[in-house]
């Protein structure tokens, strides 16, 4: 789909479909008025006939606007004016997109970016505008052996914004695009099948996006973790024929004076609990137990494609958890990187286990500031549900900026307590630690065993769990936090980092 901004009379623009916005009770946009007053009051007078409620999301599709140059006009509601805000831009955005897929408009102009968002400005209304429409056209059909291609699908879409404001809206279009292709890289990956996306699959996308990137890319087998002591992570892999994978690619957009910002992505491609085996319903959806690496891979992906100045590594561990006859049993102890020994007492949680030893070995970057992002606990879904990410960091600084760029990227997270007084339910009798900390706290207890392995940098830990993926009639990646993780970095890239 391609983007462009115009600043163009909509009673004389030339489109397929041109889209304008009506608030509740029938109170037109700029733009649906004048489209009105040309057309003699023909859209008012069919509002009137109550076709459209003007409720946030509502669509109405008129054909044939008498002395106006457009084939179609698509009147989409925006809720009630003064409550217009983010919520009701994205739901009408979303509304417009998927009912101009249902015309056969292969062009369509929006009038939709030029209405006042409270506290929102241009920038935003066009990079939610451009994810929005990019996610409407997302499909995952490579796997089905019959594909119903539509017949003139929508591949141009204009956003009217006034022209003083070109400038930021085109470095906002073009941003909307890295972050929308990071996101379908992330939810492709997702959405692959556990057979298919292997840590090696995992590895060999990090190759070739490094090709194309221009990256530079390792790819540690298990031999060389083995010689890095890395005895946590091996002892994930160990149950499963598929060999483990360390992945760190490196970025550099400025000077490498400047210390990196490093994500660590958990890629665990499959996850069945391994000998404390999961339970049968939903297992499926453990393929996605791999989406922090995706997000990674995600981000890195757009932030090369913007070229920004930061300095930016990704690592990713990548395993499957299963229970073969070599697993590692509970009760077992093992000797992480750092040094520290570990008793498993629960198999299942095995996220943690991986991601210690990516984050002992992620201090060799000397980094600014390391940010893992892992689909750690269930704990977290229950705490936050599908609509936060979990944030829990040892630096106050850096969860600030994670929390603007959150905030920015309309991608929510929420900071939960990293206080030393949960460390205690990590106690073992027979090592340094043990691998969980019993039902309480669960999502704090699994970031209180990581913050053992990042006690030399500034970290942050989100928990995607429940906003990796969307389960039931809709079952798929999202995508997230790659809006979040590009903002983040984009802030820093431009100074305004908090
Ligand atoms: N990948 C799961 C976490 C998960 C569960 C994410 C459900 C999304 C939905 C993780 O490896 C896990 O199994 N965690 C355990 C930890 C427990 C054993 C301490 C959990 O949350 O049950
Ligand atoms: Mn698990
Ligand atoms: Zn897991």
């Amino acid at each position: 789909m391609e983007f462009s901004i115009k600043n163009d009379n909509p009673e004389t623009h030339h489109s397929a479909c041109v889209v304008a916005g009506v608030f509740e009770s029938h109170k037109l946009t700029a733009a649906a008025e004048a489209l009105d007053k040309a057309a003699g009051g023909y859209v008012s007078k069919i509002l009137k006939r109550g076709d459209l409620t003007g409720k946030a999301g509502s669509t109405l599709l008129i054909h044939n606007v008498p002395d106006t140059a457009c084939q179609r006009l698509l009147l989409v509601g925006l809720g009630k004016q003064e409550e217009f805000g983010d919520k009701a831009f994205r739901v009408a955005i979303r509304a417009a997109f998927k009912a101009v897929h249902t015309t056969g408009a292969a062009d369509a102009m929006l009038y939709l970016t030029d209405i006042p968002v409270q506290q929102r400005d241009t920038a935003w209304k066009v990079c939610q505008t451009v994810i929005a429409g990019m996610e409407s056209i997302y499909t995952f059909d490579q796997l089905k052996s019959k594909v119903e291609k539509r017949k003139q699908p929508l591949r141009k879409v204009s956003m009217s914004i006034p022209e003083n404001d070109w400038d930021v809206g085109n470095t906002a279009l073009q941003q909307g695009l890295a972050i929308a292709n990071g996101m379908g890289l992330a939810k492709d990956l997702g959405n692959l099948p556990p057979n298919i996306c292997t840590p090696d699959y995992l590895a060999e996308q990090a190759v070739s996006l490094a090709k194309t990137c221009k990256l530079k890319v390792t790819v540690l087998d298990e031999k060389e973790m083995q010689k890095l002591g890395m005895g946590s992570l091996l002892s994930v892999a160990q149950g499963s024929h598929q060999p483990a994978r360390l992945i760190a690619l490196e970025y550099w957009g400025k000077s490498r004076k400047n210390k990196p910002v490093v994500l660590v992505g958990k890629g665990v491609t499959f996850d069945t609990g391994g000998i404390s085996i999961k339970p049968s319903p939903e297992m499926d959806e453990m393929k996605f137990d791999m989406s922090g690496a995706g997000s990674v891979l995600g981000t890195i992906r757009a932030v090369a494609e913007m070229k920004l100045p930061v300095n930016l590594i990704g690592i990713i561990p990548a395993t499957e958890n299963m229970p073969g006859g070599s697993a590692t049993r509970p009760g077992d102890v093992v000797t992480s990187m750092s040094g520290q020994t570990i008793e498993i007492l629960n198999t299942d949680a095995e996220g943690r286990l991986i991601l210690c030893d990516a984050l002992t070995y992620a201090a060799r970057y000397e980094p600014e500031v390391v940010i893992d992002i892992a689909t750690l606990t269930g704990a977290c879904v229950i705490a936050l549900g599908h609509v936060a990410s979990g944030m829990l960091s040892n630096n106050d600084a850096l969860a600030e900026s994670l929390l603007c760029a959150s905030e920015q990227a309309a991608d929510p997270i929420w900071r939960l307590p990293l206080w030393e007084d949960y460390q205690e339910q990590l106690n073992s009798n027979f090592a340094d630690m043990a691998n969980i900390g019993g039902r309480a706290a669960g999502t704090i207890t699994a970031a209180c065993f990581l913050a053992r392995f990042t006690r030399k940098y500034h970290w942050a830990h989100l928990d995607i769990a429940g906003t990796a993926w969307k389960s039931g009639k809709e079952k798929g990646s999202t995508g997230r936090p790659v809006p979040l993780l590009v903002r983040f970095l984009i802030d820093r890239a431009t100074g305004k980092a908090a």
